[in-house]
This record gives structure tokens, C-alpha cells and sequence, in this order.
């Protein structure tokens, strides 16, 4: 089964938004405000016990342990729902917290543990969220300095960013000149260090890599590959391939997520209409693909006996669906879709994964951060985080700190 790639101009072919979300959403906002405020208990619960350090990336029987900011990617999400929290309840004791967990974000970057595209979700949701929340301008610096370490990693000729390892290899390794779906949601931290500075190079990247993101990951039918690689000295594309996913040519459904909310973000800052339709399209096919509960599969091609579920990527959706349904025109039949879509996941997720009651330390059962090692049926940091501003999404007025 191999696609051919599609061009962000010539994203035409569309699943179309299915029916059921066409019609109004039975989920109640009553709901969606008492699964806010259990969450929000849960994560107080967890306070005195991580503080400044964080959550495992996955839980193991539903409980995270306590690790520290010295690598991988995840830390941010705990920093995230702590200023949710804060934002939701005024609370001081979240805002403390949170600015504690930044010294950790501060010392990563003094001890060079950044070489990563993983700096848009570091450092998007610990110092951007901070400077927006409480102008603090320590953080500012901390986040632009995140963002010149992501240009570093941008490659001329293929017109993109590098996901993982070393950028100026000499010999080819298998991370040279690969993308991944994800980095789509590393962008917004370039186009946030562009309308803070006035630099416009930060945002002509992010524009780059996303048009490359459409050339070579977007499918003609709307899915995505995981990973692209392609030739770094003449920019020639190689091919696509998983590393989370099921195989090379499957659609990895948390990836697929990533794009939605990617895209939806990028409409808002580079003000493409294009970048919007393209987000449509992605979440037409998503939906499509969707189990009768609106959570999907871990990959929409994997065998359907392994029914292993991914609720993270469900949480990551609600909230592009509706970053998407605000990017649409008004007047688009979409929007009410869209917003229906998000709300009757949310409503699910609340319903039917929720960690109530059970003996856990996380919010949402069943994530799935890679079935290849085992590691699925439990919470995921960031699944709990993308619930939590869903239903922040879904029942406060709120700003982004995408
Ligand atoms: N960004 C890594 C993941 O989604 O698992």
C-alpha cells in the first residue's frame, strides 16, 4: 500500500465530515464542567508529591512516578496543567508550582539537554505559557532561546526541521534529514518568537517546514505518515516510515492529531486560509476513521483484533477540532461540526476513560505512548494534559499558550 504525497495547493481529495457530527451534540456542559473539576482535584492531589519534578512520561498500573527535567519531552505537560489549574481555580499554590518546575526548563537549557525538536512542547507550555500568564520576562528570554536552538535544526535543502539526533552528522544515520508528523505542534514556538521579536525568520521556518510537513507527510486521502526522510544535500525525498505507527504505509492516529492541531494553529498566525483547509481535511479523515465511542484506535490500520485504543490522541484532537472550528469562517456549515465532534469526545473521554475512582494517579485510561514496547492501556502525561485543556477549551473563555 503505497500513497503518493499531496502539495498544501492540491489538498482536494476529502472524506468529508461524517454525518454523526453533523448533528447536534448530546453532551451536556454541566458535564464537561464536573469532569473539569475532578481533574482539576486529581491534579491537587498530585501537587505536594511532584512539585517541581514530573510525572513519568506513561503511568504503570495507572500511577506515574516522579522524574526529573533532564531529558525526553514530556515534562512540559505537567507545567501545563498546573497553569490550567491556576487559570481555572486563581489558586496561588499552581502558579507556585509551575514557576518552580521553570528553573528546571531554565537548568536544561544551561546544560544543553535541547537537542531535540521536542523544544515546542518543552518549552511552549512551561515558558510561553508563563510570560503570557504573568509577563515574566526571565521566561520570555528562556523560550526565544528554545527557538534558536529549533532554527538550528532546519535544513536548507529539504526544508525542514530534523526531528531527532545529530543535524550536521556526517555519515547517515537514520535520523538524518527525517521529519515526523509531530513537530507540527513544535511550530507554534516559532511563530510566537516572531510576533515577540518582529524577526520574521522564526515564522518563514515554521511556513517552510510546514509546507515540506504537507508535501511529503500529508496522503492525497487525508492521512499521514509518521516519518519522511529526505536527501539533506539536495533535498530529494527518500520515503516515509513509522516508528510509532503500525507500518511505513498505516496511519498512526496520534500523529494524525498532531497535524489537525498543527495546522489549525499555523491558519491562526500565518492568517492561510490554506493551512485551515488542510486541517479540515486531515480531521475529515480522522473522524472518519473514528471507533462509535470517538476514540480512536492507536493506528487506523492495524489489525482490528488488536483493539488497542489511544485516548491521548482522542484528547489531542478535541482540542484541534476546536482550534479548527475557530479558524473556519463563521459561515462555514464545518464549525458546528467541528465543535460537536470536540465536545462529544470530550464527552466520552469523561464518560468512559475517565481515572475516577480507580486507584490512579493520572486522568485518562488507556493512552497508548508505543505498543511496539508494551507501553499502551495506561495514562499518558500528555493525553491528560490535551483532556484538561479540551474541557478548559470547552467550558472557560481561554487563550491559548500555543
Ligand atoms: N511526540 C511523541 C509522541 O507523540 O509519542
Amino acid at each position: 500500500m503505497s500513497r503518493t504525497p499531496t502539495t498544501l495547493e492540491a489538498a482536494t481529495a476529502d472524506h468529508g465530515l461524517p454525518d454523526r457530527y453533523t448533528e447536534r451534540s448530546t453532551v451536556d456542559r454541566a458535564e464537561l464542567n464536573e469532569a473539569l473539576s475532578a481533574a482539576i482535584n486529581r491534579i491537587d492531589d498530585s501537587l505536594e508529591e511532584f512539585y517541581d519534578r514530573f510525572p513519568s512520561p506513561s503511568s504503570q498500573g495507572l500511577t506515574y512516578t516522579a522524574t526529573d527535567n533532564i531529558d525526553g519531552w514530556t515534562a512540559s505537560f505537567w507545567t501545563g496543567l498546573c497553569w490550567l489549574a491556576y487559570e481555572v481555580t486563581g489558586e496561588r499554590r499552581f502558579r507556585d508550582a509551575a514557576e518552580t518546575q521553570l528553573e528546571t526548563f531554565q537548568r536544561r537549557l544551561a546544560n544543553g539537554d535541547v537537542g531535540t525538536h521536542d523544544l515546542g512542547f518543552l518549552y511552549t507550555l512551561s515558558a510561553v505559557a508563563g510570560h503570557r500568564l504573568i509577563g515574566n520576562e526571565r521566561y520570555r528570554s528562556m523560550a526565544l532561546s528554545a527557538a534558536d536552538l529549533l532554527v538550528d535544526r532546519f535544513l536548507e535543502a529539504p526544508g525542514l526541521i530534523q526531528a531527532w539526533g545529530d543535524h550536521e552528522a556526517t555519515d547517515d544515520s537514520w535520523e538524518l534529514g527525517r521529519m515526523i508528523v509531530d513537530t507540527m505542534m513544535n511550530l507554534p514556538l516559532l511563530f510566537w518568537a516572531s510576533e515577540e521579536t518582529g524577526e520574521s525568520r522564526y515564522a518563514a521556518i515554521a511556513e517552510t517546514h510546514a509546507r515540506t510537513n504537507a508535501q511529503h507527510i500529508v496522503r492525497p486521502d487525508g492521512s499521514t505518515y509518521h516519518t519522511f526522510k529526505c536527501d539533506v544535500e539536495s533535498g530529494t525525498p527518500i520515503g516515509g516510515e513509522t516508528a510509532q505507527g503500525y507500518d511505513a504505509d498505516s496511519c498512526w492516529s496520534r500523529g494524525q492529531t498532531w497535524a489537525i492541531y498543527g495546522y489549525a494553529i499555523a491558519a491562526d498566525y500565518a492568517d492561510e486560509g490554506a493551512y485551515a483547509q488542510l486541517s479540515a481535511k486531515l480531521a475529515n479523515y480522522y473522524l472518519s476513521h473514528l471507533e462509535d465511542d470517538s476514540v480512536p484506535r492507536w493506528d487506523f490500520d492495524a489489525p482490528a483484533e488488536r483493539d488497542i485504543r489511544d485516548t491521548s490522541a482522542a484528547a489531542i484532537a478535541a482540542c484541534g477540532l476546536d482550534e479548527l472550528a475557530r479558524q473556519l469562517p463563521l459561515a462555514d456549515d464545518r464549525v458546528r461540526g467541528y465543535r460537536n465532534a470536540a465536545c462529544t469526545t470530550l464527552g466520552s473521554l469523561a464518560e468512559n476513560y475517565s481515572t475516577a475512582g480507580l486507584d490512579s494517579n493520572g486522568l485518562l485510561t488507556d493512552g497508548a505512548y508505543d505498543t511496539s514496547d508494551g507501553d499502551y492501556d495506561e495514562c499518558c502525561i500528555w493525553g491528560d494534559y490535551f483532556y484538561v485543556e479540551g474541557l478548559v477549551r470547552a467550558t472557560e473563555h481561554w487563550s491559548r499558550y500555543w
